[in-house]
């Protein structure tokens, strides 16, 4: 069984990919210091899966620690590369932060992969990287404007530094991730208060707060509020794999858009969570959010051909997995 290391393998999107590789008969070992999830993601992959997981608390950024995980497993086919912070607007008030931890991270993991022989790498990328792009839906040549935030700066450096490497590596370009795995027992673990759309819709409609803003609709869309690609995190875990199956049969660089290619406008999502819930969302109309950009949605050819990956779960299925995770977490 092949083995692939997972950094951030007990985050958010990092734990429904550890599932998603255990069912397709790989064996994931985790590294992960907790710094933005908790072990409840460890314990829940663990009932899924019905066994343990091997999982290391270590920094990525700690080469001397990442060294003794590379040398207790031995072989390692692959890595999967979530650890990263993600917070926008923390990255504003504090860029450094994020230089040093996502640019560190993947400069350690690069000289481990280096020094073991471990030739392919999948990096979480994000859509970011695009800014606001000229065509639209948005396919995978289309250029790096200036980035949004000093977030959307680590994604495009971490992008350059695996195109200056020589492993091989799959860049995924994640649109919106959204909803949780269908039993409830994994999801965002975040400690931080959350600042995306729909952990906040989700905090609106048990109480946790009174209402939600919508930032602007003044936009050019058809509704006037901002239109994202919201994806199933289960299904952008899936994606992995298969990143991971083309990558170790297709050495190169590559990098690829991971949305379902539907535009979905802010009070489409409201009114989407609303109905398949059968809840009411108290919400009004606010100033838009800076760096906030109108519209973004995927052109998914790309992904759809080389990987054969494609969306299954609807918004209503990511919706309703959304709340489960709420009300149980
Ligand atoms: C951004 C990044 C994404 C990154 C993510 C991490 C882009 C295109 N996307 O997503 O790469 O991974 O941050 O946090 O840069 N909204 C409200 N009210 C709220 C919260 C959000 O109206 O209280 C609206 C936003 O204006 C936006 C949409 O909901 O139109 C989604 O926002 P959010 O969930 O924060 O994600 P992005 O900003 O799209």
């Amino acid at each position: 069984m092949k083995k692939i290391l997972v950094t951030g393998g007990a985050g958010y999107i990092g734990s429904h990919t550890i599932v998603e590789l255990i069912a397709a008969g790989y064996t994931p070992v985790i590294v992960d210091n907790l710094c933005n999830t908790s072990t409840q993601n460890i314990d829940g992959i663990e009932k899924i899966i019905d066994t343990k997981v091997k999982w290391h608390n270590v920094d990525c950024t700690d080469k001397d620690a990442m060294d003794k995980v590379f040398t207790e497993h031995g072989k390692i086919e692959g890595i999967i590369h979530f650890a990263a912070y993600k917070a926008v607007e923390e990255s504003v008030q504090n860029p450094q932060k994020y230089y040093d931890n996502n640019m560190g991270s993947l400069e350690v993991v690069l000289k481990c992969m280096q020094e073991n022989d471990v030739k392919n790498i999948i990096f979480s990328s994000s859509c970011t990287v695009y800014g606001m792009p000229d065509v639209l839906p948005v396919d995978e040549n289309a250029p790096f404007k200036k980035a949004e935030s000093p977030y959307g700066e680590t994604k495009q450096i971490c992008e350059e530094m695996l195109k200056a490497d020589t492993c091989n590596s799959v860049a995924l370009r994640y649109f919106n991730p959204i909803g949780s795995h269908p039993s409830a027992l994994i999801g965002d673990c975040s400690a931080d208060r959350p600042s995306n759309l729909v952990p906040i819709i989700t905090e609106v409609a048990i109480g946790k707060r009174k209402k939600i803003t919508v930032f602007g609709d003044d936009y050019n869309t058809p509704d006037g509020t901002c239109v994202r690609d919201y994806i199933h995190v289960v299904d952008l875990a899936k994606s992995h794999v298969l990143a991971m199956d083309f990558l170790i049969r297709t050495p190169g660089q590559h990098a690829f858009n991971v949305g379902t290619g539907i535009g979905v406008s802010v009070l489409d999502a409201l009114k989407a969570f609303e109905e398949t819930n059968n809840l009411k969302i108290n919400y009004s109309i606010g100033p838009r959010r800076s760096g906030d950009i109108e519209q973004i949605y995927a052109n998914g050819n790309l992904v759809k051909t080389k990987l054969g990956w494609e969306p299954i779960e609807s918004l209503e299925q990511a919706m309703k997995s959304a709340w489960d995770w709420e009300k149980q977490k």
